[in-house]
């Protein structure tokens, strides 16, 4: 479904998804990352429970929800990997974090 154009001489970083390690271009999203991988879905929806992926690639859907780091609820397509990022899925409705 996705292809990336490759560039020579781009650095990789690697990124842990679903607690499996996974080499990816640096400068991407997590998003693209997670679809570069070969995922199908980036969470399941409170309601429904029905799978989702990322939609429009620029911040506007909100389909594209993941825990990055421990924290829930980013947008994943607004994110940039970071070598040994922790990206898991998000299951339904995440809880609210309390800012400090
Ligand atoms: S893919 Fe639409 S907000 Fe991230």
């Amino acid at each position: 479904m996705f292809r990336r154009i490759e560039q020579t001489g781009s650095d990789s970083v690697t990124v842990r998804i679903d607690n499996r390690e996974f080499q990816v271009p640096a400068g991407i999203s997590v998003a693209a990352a997670v679809l570069l991988c070969g995922f199908r879905k980036v969470r399941n929806t409170p309601v429904t429970d029905s799978p989702r992926l990322p939609y429009c690639m620029m911040g506007i859907c909100f389909d594209c929800l993941m825990c990055i780091d421990g924290v829930p609820n980013q947008q994943a397509c607004q994110v940039e990997v970071r070598d040994n990022m922790a990206i898991d899925y998000q299951r339904g409705a995440a809880e609210l974090l309390q800012q400090e």
